[in-house]
């Protein structure tokens, strides 16, 4: 149906221009819930697969194949850009990346290096093949923002409290905002290599970022995160922000220049256009849900499509990753559940004025 990624129902739902189907994808949609990436990835490490071009782009494709969602993004991790920086660090398997030596002194933070395209080559490698593979299908990057970066790099590893990471943020705020500062030009420049060679849209994950309050959030960690999406407000792609527990900032993370603002699964759509005036929204299905009968799930996935026509643009996704027990059927399932229930008329076939024929309670046109 569509010409080109930039035609893509996703990439216009971004926009808020109108589509003929509600655009849906997944947070985690390759990983352990696909046998064939469990199959695929035996005796091969997570950083180490993140380096192997061919890997990376059959891993990426796995999930448009099987689900036909409506974007693909990049396998890679949040923590591929700190090792290219020279990190020492690893992910482990049902924890998630460890760092050997946290970096809590102003000569710790002195030492990460600021990557530059040649650090990631191997990242550049694989987006071109995707790109070539997708045709149509948009492929989304992605990085991780600077505090969640930073709350890793500080902590050492994943946390509840975050009490180290609060201790320098408080404690210590210059060299809070020169790690910060460094880890958004690391970003900034991980995600221009993404988009030079061909990603069509930008996720910034600041998955930690709720645990903060919305005066510290915009004290502390506001300004890193504009830098990195206004960094890249020239590129002509879509900037989706996303975080979890985000309720209170919704409003900054858009501000901090969003095109999309991520929304996990407790807060309603309706109310979160309210929040972030104007922009799409995507979300935001309650990725525990999928565990219930069919029924549930499918009146749970209504309940979302209902509630994201307040939104000038939705895209569809879970309010957080795809948990690794996931049955794939019921993402297949979901998939194609969110395109019937969301088309339109014109999609359909049926002659329309033009006008937009979804989101018809919405903010108005473009
Ligand atoms: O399909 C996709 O969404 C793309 C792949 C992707 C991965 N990590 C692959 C991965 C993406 C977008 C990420 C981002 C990421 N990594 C985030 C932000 C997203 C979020 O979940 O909030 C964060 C916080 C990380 C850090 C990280 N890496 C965690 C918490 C874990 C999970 C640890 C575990 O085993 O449960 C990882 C490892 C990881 N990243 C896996 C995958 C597929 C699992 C490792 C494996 O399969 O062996």
């Amino acid at each position: 149906m569509s010409s080109s990624p930039d035609e893509s129902a996703f990439v216009r739902a971004c926009r808020g221009l109108d589509v003929p189907h509600t655009p849906v994808w997944f947070m985690r949609q390759a990983g352990r819930s696909l046998p064939e990436y469990r199959k695929i990835r035996e005796g091969v490490g997570m950083l180490e697969s993140c380096r192997r071009p061919e890997l990376v782009t059959e891993i990426t494709l796995q999930p448009v194949r099987r689900h036909g969602v409506d974007a693909a993004i990049l396998f890679s991790d949040i923590v591929v850009p700190l090792a290219a920086a020279g990190v020492d660090l690893d992910i482990v398997a049902g924890t998630g990346p460890v760092v050997a030596q946290p970096v809590r002194t102003a000569d710790a933070v002195d030492r990460l290096r600021v990557i530059t395209a040649d650090d990631v080559d191997f990242v550049a490698r694989a987006v071109r093949l995707l790109v070539a593979e997708l045709g149509d299908t948009p492929l989304i990057g992605f990085a991780g923002a600077p505090f969640t970066l930073a709350s890793y790099l500080i902590e050492g590893g994943p946390s509840r409290t975050y009490a180290r990471t609060k201790a320098m943020m408080y404690g210590d705020p210059e060299l809070w905002h020169r790690l910060l500062s460094r880890l958004a030009e690391i970003t900034l420049n991980f995600l221009r290599v993404q988009v030079s060679n061909g990603a069509s849209a930008v996720q910034l994950f600041d998955s930690w970022a709720g645990a903060l309050s919305e005066a510290d959030y915009r004290r502390y960690v506001l300004p890193h995160s504009t830098a990195v999406l206004s960094g890249l407000a020239g590129a002509g792609v879509p900037r989706i922000h996303f975080g979890v527990g985000t309720a209170m900032l919704l409003g900054a993370m858009g501000e901090a220049g969003a095109d999309v603002v991520g929304v996990d699964w407790r807060t309603p759509l309706d109310r979160a256009v309210a929040a972030v005036d104007g922009r799409a929204v995507q979300g935001n299905l309650d990725p525990a849900a999928l565990f219930a009968p069919w029924p549930v799930v499918a009146q749970e996935t209504q309940r979302v499509l209902a509630e994201g026509r307040a939104a000038r643009g939705h895209v569809f996704n879970l309010g957080h990753g795809v948990l690794p027990d996931t049955d794939p059927d019921v993402l297949t399932r979901l998939v194609e559940l969110v395109h019937r229930d969301s088309e339109t008329g014109a999609a359909a076939g049926v002659v329309s004025s033009g006008a937009h024929t979804r989101h018809p309670g919405g903010r108005g046109g473009a």
